[in-house]
């Protein structure tokens, strides 16, 4: 058994060789592609970053054209999708629904299901695209009693999604476009984060050859866990507890004492700033103007424990820093968009992270199928002993 290395949670462990993104969790850095987050989430858009993760680099003004072209055409799903809905429960979670629906796909879309042929890659990398959102969507219109929306695909990509959740019957439906900004760059800064938990889930699915469709289903169906997806919920459960600003200082209390952690706060790999976190507070803060929040009491709470943590020496000399979670639950409620549909955006803006890496391991030669060995700690060899025997 001293044959293996024993690291459990892969703390010490590359899982595999990737080009894709880069952390550098000391300085607070994250690149995808080599280009600072930062920038991208500035001056790029999220279908530009898709592109430019799944492909390695950025589209010129015609491959762009044609990447959003292409994307847009595969929004619709099979219409058979509205019957597959109706056979879950009404009260069902929305990330339930979204794990069975989009494994669902590999029975719609069989020509996907060829893994060798680059183009069957490629077609299928777009539908995951163009259609997680839909079904997102869907996931949400359906666990509220509410008819489908189609896609309307003269909307961007972002807007689209909205229109998708949010808009009535019949309506002439306009989305704020600070707004659409706003989800724009939770989708950007969620696209992609090297080797966690979900992705490496996709991965080790994907290394046997199983269809993507499956293999992103599995990422979705890890990225549910709490400890991975769930804590922007957690930081919005966080806030009701507290209830309003009075509160605080008892809960600071209890963080300081471990009876409890402040949400959305510390990183496992950041040790300063989580870049996207910098980002979101300013998107957060443009929201709640816009939208002339500022003062109402849940987003005031939280800008208040914002600043506390920010001057505490506690936090300080832990090297604790607000992550992007503690932003994003606050921005995607001020779009008044339900807790229960967080990680299913979360899900929406990780799938190009996922495809891009299950595409990158199919697409190397070397490619083995992922299989970790174990430290055995079970009995040793014994003989069967008959029933009657047995005390
Ligand atoms: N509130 C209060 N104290 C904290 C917190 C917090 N949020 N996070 C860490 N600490 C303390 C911890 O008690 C320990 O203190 P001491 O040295 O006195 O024992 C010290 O800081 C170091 O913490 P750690 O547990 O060694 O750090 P870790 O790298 O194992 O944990 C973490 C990282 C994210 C699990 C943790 O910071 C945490 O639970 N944060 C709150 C939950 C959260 O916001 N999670 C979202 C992470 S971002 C998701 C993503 O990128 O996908």
């Amino acid at each position: 058994t001293g044959m293996f290395t024993y690291d459990p949670g892969f703390l010490a462990t590359a899982s595999c060789e990737s080009a894709i993104t880069f952390i550098d969790g000391d300085q607070g850095q994250l690149y995808y592609r080599g280009y600072p987050i930062e920038q991208l989430a500035e001056h790029s858009d999220y279908l530009e970053t898709c592109y430019l993760l799944i492909f390695g680099e950025l589209p010129t003004a015609e491959q762009k054209a044609d990447f959003v072209k292409t994307v847009t055409r595969h929004t619709m799903v099979h219409d058979q999708m509205t019957r597959f809905f109706q056979g879950f429960r009404r009260d069902a979670h929305p990330m339930a629904m979204m794990v069975g629906v989009t494994g669902a796909l590999s029975a719609f879309y069989q020509d996907s299901l060829d893994i060798n042929n680059p183009r069957h890659r490629e077609v299928t990398m777009y539908r995951l695209i163009s259609k997680i959102p839909t079904i997102a969507a869907m996931c949400y219109r359906y666990s509220k009693g509410l008819p489908f929306n189609y896609p309307k695909n003269d909307l961007s990509y972002a807007a689209n999604f909205l229109q998708m959740m949010f808009a009535t019957p019949c309506e002439d439906y306009k989305p704020n476009p600070v707004l659409v900004r706003a989800l724009d760059r939770i989708f950007t800064l969620h696209a992609d984060h090297e080797q966690n938990a979900s992705t490496s889930t996709v991965r080790l699915a994907g290394s046997s050859g199983a269809n993507p469709f499956a293999c992103i289903a599995a990422g979705i169906a890890c990225l549910w866990g709490p400890s991975h997806g769930g804590a922007n919920e957690a930081v919005l459960k966080m806030l009701d507890e507290i209830g309003s600003v009075d509160n605080v200082p008892a809960f600071m209390e209890g963080v300081k004492n471990k009876t409890h952690k402040l949400m959305g706060f510390g990183h496992r790999v950041y040790k300063n700033m989580d870049p996207r976190a910098a980002i979101m507070k300013k998107t957060c803060d443009d929201v709640l103007k816009e939208l002339g929040l500022e003062n109402d009491p849940k987003f005031k709470l939280a800008m208040a424990l914002e600043k506390i943590a920010l001057e505490d020496p506690y936090f300080i000399e832990r090297k604790l820093y607000p992550n992007v979670d503690f932003y994003s639950g606050i921005v995607l409620t001020a779009l008044n968009i339900p807790v229960s549909m967080f990680t299913v955006i979360f899900a929406l803006a990780r799938t190009v992270g996922w495809i891009s890496h299950w595409n990158e391991m199919i697409s190397d030669p070397g490619m083995k199928i992922g299989r970790p060995r174990q430290l055995y700690t079970g009995s040793p060899r014994r003989d069967y002993v008959p029933v009657e025997k047995r005390k």
